[in-house]
């Protein structure tokens, strides 16, 4: 944890004061951040996972601010990876959280420049010279611009756009990345847009932020003449029920199911066919994906049941419990 300084210095940045230097700057260069590299690492396929469940979860159905965390929990969970190019994404040094049951979130807000932003940032890793570290925003001022679009201390500022519009009509836009860039280098390259020319002018911010997973505790009771206990597993929104449970090595196929393509046995790896993976939704049928036409017309008969391969839980990035008979045939 940076330890704090008593003298705050104040950092007039050329944009109308917009920023201050948090009560961390002064001992930023006592915290080096460590890169980690993951070309080829398993910390970079679990942060596409963590990134990919988050996609499937759907558009958010409640107030995505129930899954912020307090800032002192944000700083101890940013961290920074070097990501080689790859045929998904570009290269670069990008924001990751160190926990797994945390994602990060992109969100865009657009900001009045007039009487600045009111943010105060922080670097909370940096001291190297080439100016890649963490900046994060320590406090959003009350009375600032800031504040009133929802921006959030521990928020990390990403990227900055500004348009402007020339003499004859065209529209110019600057944009400036500022993803894991430390205090000074954040600073210079807020700066080095161009002032603003009206009242009116506004600056896109894009934040990166640190959120817990939303979480689905899902119960799962077998057929009685199996003997076997209930279990509880705890699955992250936006998972794959049928894949989630198979890793956590539930017993899910069903020896009674048939297929509906060919009549006969036989699991059909998620094709929406062969019915191994049906459960039966005693609780929280809310909490799932909907289901599409081909389940539908499949499973028109049995309305609290899903096919599992089909289904993906805390859709809409939705938290709760469900109670799920496995193997529901044999009950
Ligand atoms: S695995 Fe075949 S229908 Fe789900």
């Amino acid at each position: 944890m940076p330890s704090s300084s008593s003298a705050l210095p104040i950092l007039l940045c050329g944009l109308c004061c917009i920023l201050q230097q948090g009560r961390y700057g002064g001992a930023v260069h006592s915290f080096v951040l460590p890169l980690a590299r993951t070309s080829s690492s398993s910390s970079s396929r679990k942060a596409q996972v963590q990134n990919s469940y988050y996609a499937s979860a759907g558009a958010p159905a409640v107030d995505m601010s129930a899954y912020d965390l307090p800032l002192d929990r944000t700083i101890d969970e940013w961290t920074a990876v070097v990501q080689a190019p790859s045929s998904l994404q570009e290269g670069g040094v990008f924001l990751r959280a160190k926990n797994k049951e945390l994602f990060v979130d992109t969100l865009q807000y657009s900001i009045r420049r007039a009487g600045g932003l009111g943010l105060i940032l922080t670097e909370i890793a940096g001291g190297r010279e080439d100016g890649i570290g963490i900046t994060i925003i320590e406090e959003v001022l009350g009375d600032g611009n800031s504040a009133r679009v929802g921006l959030v201390p521990g928020d990390s500022i990403v990227a900055l756009s500004v348009s402007t519009t020339s003499r004859n009509g065209d529209v110019e836009t600057t944009r400036v990345s500022t993803e894991c860039l430390g205090y000074d280098a954040t600073i210079d390259a807020i700066t080095s847009l161009p002032p603003p020319t009206s009242d009116d002018d506004a600056v896109t911010l894009t934040v990166k932020r640190v959120r817990r997973q939303p979480k689905i505790n899902v119960r799962l009771q077998y057929p009685p003449d199996t003997d076997e206990e209930d279990v509880t597993i705890e699955l992250f929104a936006g998972e794959n029920l049928r894949r989630a449970m198979l890793t956590r090595g539930i017993k899910l196929n069903d020896r009674l199911a048939e297929r509906f393509d060919s009549g006969g046995s036989g699991d059909c790896g998620s094709d929406g066919t062969c019915a191994t993976c049906v459960v039966g939704v005693v609780k929280g049928m809310e909490l799932l994906s909907p289901m599409g036409q081909q389940e539908g017309q499949i499973l028109s008969k049995k309305p609290r049941w899903r096919m599992a391969c089909k289904a993906v839980v805390g859709y809409g990035m939705v938290e709760g419990d469900m109670t799920l008979q496995v193997n529901p045939r044999q009950w």
